[in-house]
């Protein structure tokens, strides 16, 4: 159980070296390029779609992900049980790694098919209130982060693989 959790959080942890790389790869000079030297990413969704999203992360999400997304500071690690605590999704922790197709499927299909503990709420939640929430969440984002998180979802295009449980 633990090990697929493991192996879900891996590739971000790789990728996170990649940032810096590509951050000297796209420097001039000797500095690495300061986030204000690049114009900010325009995000996919808009002020409304936040204000919406907070209501409904408040009501669903915020008792174990905190009010302000902040979660759990030492999300990466188990309890005795070997479950991982509620991470943080303000840009600190890991969701920006997923494309918006897991984060999405995140919500409805909850952690427990992973091995985790939390659930789903593709019951609960339309699609449409499912990207509200998302919205609110990655309005915490910095512009730095959102780029990253943004050119890892335009590559993901490939249909979602099932995580081989063999
Ligand atoms: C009962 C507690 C609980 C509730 C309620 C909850 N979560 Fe979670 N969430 C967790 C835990 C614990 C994890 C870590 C994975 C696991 O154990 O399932 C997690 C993981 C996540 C992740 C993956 C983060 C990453 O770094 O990959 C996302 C995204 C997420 N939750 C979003 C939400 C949203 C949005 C809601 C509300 C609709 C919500 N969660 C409600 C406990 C909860």
């Amino acid at each position: 159980m633990k090990k697929q959790i493991l192996i879900l959080l891996l590739p971000g942890l790789i990728g996170l070296a990649g940032c810096g790389n590509e951050q000297g790869a796209t420097a001039t000079i000797d500095k690495p390029a300061a986030p204000a030297q690049r114009p900010p990413i325009e995000r996919w969704y808009s002020q409304v779609q936040v204000a919406r999203g907070n209501a409904l992360f408040q009501e669903n999400c915020a008792s174990c992900h905190k009010p302000d997304a902040s979660g759990t500071p030492n999300w990466r690690e188990t309890n005795a049980e070997g479950k991982y605590p509620p991470p943080p999704l303000n840009g600190t922790a890991h969701a920006w790694h997923h494309p918006l197709s897991i984060l999405r499927r995140t919500v409805r299909m909850g952690g427990v098919p992973l091995g985790g503990t939390m659930p789903g709420f593709g019951n609960k939640l339309n699609s449409g209130q499912v990207d509200y929430i998302l919205a609110w969440v990655q309005s915490h984002w910095s512009d730095e982060i959102y780029r990253v998180w943004h050119e890892r979802n335009e590559q993901a295009s490939k249909p979602i693989q099932p995580i081989n449980k063999g």
